[in-house]
């Protein structure tokens, strides 16, 4: 009789960790993950969300952006923190990208046996979605008997070229050799079929010494990925499915998710129940004047100026660019960071006149609103990965110029893959820089509109009600859903 049957061992409540490396560019992807989350829970579903983020950039998001006020309704979600190991006042930068994962791969293990403690308020975690930068957190899931499904905030051309830095010692086709080595194509990044020159590989690899802590560690936390469940990907197949194809013969079980930003969109509607609405992650506080600007500006005729969250640039190059754009006589939209050139008072005379006469510099826009506004016609950026996408979704072409890290890759794909943009790469010059906006604006304007237009339509398609990215996120939820045992 039912009486005699064992008692089934009570199914562990579904609670999954997230947690990114503490830059912007990552927290903003995996938080928008967390909303997307939230947003494709039925009813019944009952998953418990905990975001653990550094003290430095939680007080900052909270501080910033409304993201308590978007997430604080929802019971079964909240942050966790954990410090990144630098002083409160240190600013935060790539030069010390390398002390704050080195802290966090020190403490992890720490926090998730805090959050494993039955005395913790909340059931402990059945499966955790780590940074695929921090590849020490699948030691850490074995540890405790989790599963982890790694989420790299990278485009996967730059994934995949980094899971081939090793074949490309071994060919030797690393170290680049200088200057003149530049423009040579390497042939050990299978599927990009000639596309990539040494100037175009991660800029990790422009070392002369492959001992470089950094080119190291980027390969070694690459190479780990495929120990995790799965890997998760902020881009979409119609993009860049050659390429995905390729990493799944290492890593099987890929969710393409994105463009996350048109996903959440997309979702939103279907969320009447809770009212998250969708707004940006901001670490630094958003010059919202600049919307106002941009509304008494014609049609497509502001170039948008942004390079992300971590490029600094040296006074010369801020002077080319200066020039450049000024020279170039369109309307100009500049995002500058006040830790982004020194203090940037030292703006020449030249800028400031012509500021006042058709430009607007604000320190931190709201960038998605800024690339979805119509007086936008063109996006001079460094090609960070989110601003790639985010631009791609919004049917604005680029101009690149690269900073270091993923964005050389994104950049050249961006040109000569996807056809979206022009890639000015290594050269800042204030003639290049006047040339390209003025091909950006006009000589190229309708080649590169139309390609753009066609991607951001398949992205369109990607993550409405059974696109790739749409099936993969059900996917994505259904799996993190039964790791509750
Ligand atoms: C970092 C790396 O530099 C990048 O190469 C990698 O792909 C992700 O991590 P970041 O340099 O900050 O990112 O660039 P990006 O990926 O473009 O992320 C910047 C984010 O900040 C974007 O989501 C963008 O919308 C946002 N942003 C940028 C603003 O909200 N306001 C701004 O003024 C500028």
């Amino acid at each position: 009789s039912p009486s005699l049957q064992p008692e089934a061992p009570a199914r562990a409540l579904p609670h999954v960790v997230i947690f990114p490396f503490p830059i912007q560019g990552h927290v903003n992807s995996m938080l928008k993950l967390a909303e997307l989350l939230i947003l494709c829970l039925q009813r019944d579903d009952d998953l418990r969300i905990t975001f653990l983020n550094s003290e430095h950039n939680h007080n900052r998001l909270l501080h910033c952006s409304d993201v308590t006020s978007r997430f604080s309704n929802h019971p079964t979600f909240r942050f966790k923190t954990i410090p990144d190991g630098l002083p409160s006042e240190t600013a935060r930068s790539k030069d010390n990208l390398l002390e704050v994962f080195n802290n966090l791969k020190l403490r992890a293990r720490d926090v998730l046996a805090e959050l494993m403690a039955p005395s913790d308020d909340q059931p402990p975690p059945t499966c955790i979605i780590a940074d695929g930068f921090m590849s020490f957190m699948i030691d850490a899931g074995e540890e405790f008997g989790l599963p982890v499904v790694m989420f790299r905030t990278i485009s996967a051309c730059c994934f995949w070229a980094y899971f081939c830095i090793p074949r490309l010692i071994e060919a030797g086709e690393l170290p680049i050799q200088g200057n003149q080595d530049m423009d040579r194509i390497v042939t050990s990044v299978p599927g990009t079929d000639g596309l990539l020159r040494c100037r175009d590989l991660p800029g990790f690899c422009r070392v002369a010494d492959l001992s470089d802590p950094q080119l190291q560690n980027i390969t070694l936390q690459t190479s780990q990925t495929t120990r995790a469940q799965g890997l998760i990907l902020n881009t979409f197949e119609a993009l860049e499915g050659p390429i995905l194809n390729q990493i799944r013969a290492h890593c099987a079980n890929i969710y393409t998710v994105g463009p996350l930003n048109a996903h959440l969109k997309s979702r939103l509607p279907a969320a009447s129940q809770f009212p998250i609405r969708q707004s940006s992650n901001s670490l630094w506080e958003e010059d919202r004047s600049c919307l106002i600007w941009l509304d008494k500006q014609p049609v497509r005729s502001v170039v948008y100026v942004s390079f992300g969250s971590l490029a600094v640039l040296e006074r010369e190059e801020l002077t080319e660019f200066g020039h450049g754009i000024v020279n170039s006589n369109y309307r100009f939209l500049w995002v500058l960071r006040p830790d982004s050139v020194g203090s940037h008072d030292h703006i020449d005379a030249e800028l400031q006149a012509a500021t006042e006469e058709r430009g607007c510099i604000v320190e931190w826009a709201p960038q998605e609103e800024v690339l979805a506004h119509p007086a936008i016609g063109g996006f001079l950026t460094h090609s960070g990965w989110n601003s790639t996408i985010e631009s791609i979704t919004a049917g604005v072409p680029m101009v690149c110029w690269p900073y270091f890290a993923d964005q050389q890759v994104n950049s050249r794909f961006v040109s000569e893959a996807w056809k979206v943009g022009l890639d000015m790469k290594d050269r800042c010059d204030r003639t290049v820089v006047k040339t390209m906006i003025n091909d950006l604006m006009v000589e190229k304007r309708d080649d590169l509109s139309r390609s753009v237009f066609a991607k951001a339509n398949q992205a369109k398609e990607a993550v409405s009600v059974g696109g790739s990215s749409w099936d993969n996120m059900n996917r994505l939820i259904e799996n993190i859903l039964s790791m509750g045992g």
